[in-house]
């Protein structure tokens, strides 16, 4: 009996919390077809069809819409970032309110309207005066955007100085830096990639238990090669330090690309259980180019030996790596042969793990990033400019790069010539 009443209650009280949520789903309903009705009547005002987007989710959607014009060509047709609003709902951005196209004639037939243009690095390379906007507005920003490292992409021509607002790449000195891997905390706070890192100085020894899980290792340094073929010619370097470590009896082993097979193409679990050290021998040498590879030692507890054009204190805990950048070969295998007979040196390298954890960047907050600094008035209106562009790019002289291969003309050659390559990123604040 009282069972029932309860569940008579129950009913009731189910029927109310059912009626007030149907009658919160109108109200919502209609603001968000209002909302959406609105935007449409905007984007009419530029009669254009373009696709809404399903599932809005009330006021991060549709007020105040800046536009991005992802630049493209026939030729090059590559749109990263995809269509429309859907980027930033589907990547949850605190900000949806930005609207991204290929379709230069989108508002009014005329891109000048856009408020931003994206240039991928892929399209910029072959600088084509005839492929890029004939004219633009002072009140665009232009934005570059490369994940590639600028060694591999240097950019000659004398047309991108003063030409980008804003950058988009890798490097820690952009507009909107979104690097290959980060390192947080253990409350999540991100630590790096910074200009400067406080790195915690007395970390904790490692457990007798990791140190355990680590003693099916038997073998030094390993190789895993990431592309068969680079501008640096690695193998040198790498055959060099192979010869150092005979000299302790150590081995240096290299997989992939002919040499060696992975399991089933896949060397972590190889790694994990026989090495001590990988080498992580970026394929590009460049200011800040660190790319993942670097996890596949640190998540499988092996120690990486870095090598590359980064300023390693910026990307990774101190005491976690060796580096092999400015260093002999002989003094490294000397290390390494020291580490493994001393093992707490080794398992040292390991403490990081106990303050630390080291993972994927995710890519796309740099697209949130973009649709905030869009939104956020001071960015946008105030002026900013790369002066030295391809300087500030590629940081080694671009005479030896793009002379005589990538001048175009007189003027370009004579840059070279004048070039100080220093770098010059002057943001003017009016
Ligand atoms: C180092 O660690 C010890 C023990 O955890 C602590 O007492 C000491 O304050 C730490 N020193 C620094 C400089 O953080
Ligand atoms: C290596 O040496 C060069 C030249 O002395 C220096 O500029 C660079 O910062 C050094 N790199 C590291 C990682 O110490
Ligand atoms: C963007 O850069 C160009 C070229 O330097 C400049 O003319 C323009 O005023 C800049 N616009 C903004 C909004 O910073
Ligand atoms: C960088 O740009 C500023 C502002 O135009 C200029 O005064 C300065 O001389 C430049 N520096 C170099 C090294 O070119």
């Amino acid at each position: 009996m009282y069972i029932a009443l309860k569940t008579e209650a129950f009913a009731k009280l189910f029927f109310l919390v059912s009626c007030a949520g149907l009658v919160m789903y109108g109200i919502l309903a209609f603001y968000t077809f209002h909302t959406a009705y609105t935007t449409v009547v905007d984007l009419e005002k530029y009669n254009q069809n373009f696709p809404l987007f399903e599932g809005y989710k009330g006021d991060r959607f549709y007020t105040d819409l800046k536009y991005i014009l992802v630049w493209t060509t026939p030729e090059y047709f590559q749109n990263p970032l995809g269509e429309g609003q859907a980027p930033f709902v589907k990547y949850d951005c605190p900000f949806y309110n930005c609207y991204l196209s290929t379709k230069k004639d989108l508002l009014n037939g005329d891109y000048k309207n856009f408020d931003a243009v994206f240039m991928d690095i892929g399209f910029l390379r072959k600088w084509k005066k005839m492929a890029l906007p004939r004219v633009r507005s002072p009140a665009q920003k232009y934005i570059f955007h490369s994940m590639r490292s600028s060694d591999e992409t240097p950019i000659c021509t004398i047309n991108s100085d003063n030409y980008f607002n804003w950058t988009w790449t890798y490097k820690l000195s952009s507009d909107i830096v979104t690097p290959f891997i980060e390192v947080r905390d253990l409350e999540g706070n991100r630590i790096s990639p910074r200009l400067t890192v406080r790195w915690k100085s007395n970390m904790t020894k490692l457990s007798q238990k990791d140190k355990e899980r680590m003693n099916t290792k038997k073998k030094a340094v390993a190789w895993v090669m990431n592309s068969c073929r680079t501008r640096t010619n690695r193998m040198v370097f790498v055959k060099s330090l192979r010869n150092a470590l005979r000299e302790h009896s150590l081995e240096l082993d290299i997989y992939g690309c002919k040499m060696l097979p992975c399991p089933n193409d896949d060397c972590r679990k190889l790694l994990e259980r026989d090495y001590y050290y990988s080498l992580v021998y970026e394929s590009s040498h460049a200011e800040d180019y660190v790319t993942d590879e670097v996890l596949k030692a640190y998540h499988h507890d092996v120690v990486p030996i870095v090598k590359g054009g980064a300023n390693y204190q910026r990307f990774l805990p101190e005491g976690s790596y060796l580096n092999a950048e400015n260093t002999t070969v002989q003094k490294l295998a000397a290390h390494i042969d020291y580490s493994i007979r001393n093992l707490d040196v080794y398992y040292d390298y390991h403490r990081w793990r106990n303050h630390y954890t080291i993972k994927k960047f995710d890519y796309w907050q740099g697209l949130c990033q973009l649709c905030e600094l869009l939104h956020s008035r001071a960015s946008l209106e105030t002026f900013s400019s790369y002066e030295k562009f391809r300087s500030w790019w590629y940081t080694d002289t671009l005479k030896d790069r793009c002379y005589p291969k990538g001048a175009e003309n007189m003027v370009d050659v004579l840059s070279y010539m004048d070039s100080k390559n220093k770098v010059n990123k002057t943001v003017v604040t009016n």
